[in-house]
């Protein structure tokens, strides 16, 4: 069921949700809101500890050396968090890899990090998904 209320917000910071949202290709306020909420609370769960579905995206120089073989070492230490690994060859020299991990969210966290500040990494991110629930 849907409950409504009211929110009270000043002018600008108003404008500056409503420039927000329209980047973003929401239709309306309260759906932008609601998607808002849903992050925070998925947020919560990561501080929480709980388990969580995460996507690590790498970006590197395959010239580097070692890189490659210094990834895919960090990824057999994790290898029962790791759920499957995508590696795209996006031009001469660079490459693309997507690890897809599941477990706890500190874990999942540490793997990234490890992962992104390896050497010759240009751009590493990782985003943490949640079903609300506990996985089984
Ligand atoms: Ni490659």
């Amino acid at each position: 069921m849907l409950k409504r209320f009211s929110i009270s917000l000043e002018e600008e910071l108003l404008a500056r949700f409503d420039t927000y949202i329209e980047n973003r290709g929401y239709s309306n306020r309260s759906e932008a809101i609601r998607d808002l909420i849903r992050k925070t609370q998925v947020s919560e769960e990561w501080e929480k500890d709980s388990e969580v579905v995460g996507v690590v995206t790498l970006v590197f120089n395959h010239h580097k050396s070692q890189l490659q073989e210094k990834i895919t070492e960090l990824q057999h230490n994790y290898h029962n968090l790791i759920t499957s690994t995508t590696h795209v060859h996006m031009d001469h020299h660079n490459c693309l890899e997507v690890t897809i991990v599941k477990g706890k969210a500190s874990t999942v966290q540490e793997l990234a990090a490890q992962l992104m500040a390896l050497r010759g990494v240009k751009d590493g991110n990782l985003t943490m998904s949640s079903t609300g629930g506990h996985l089984t």
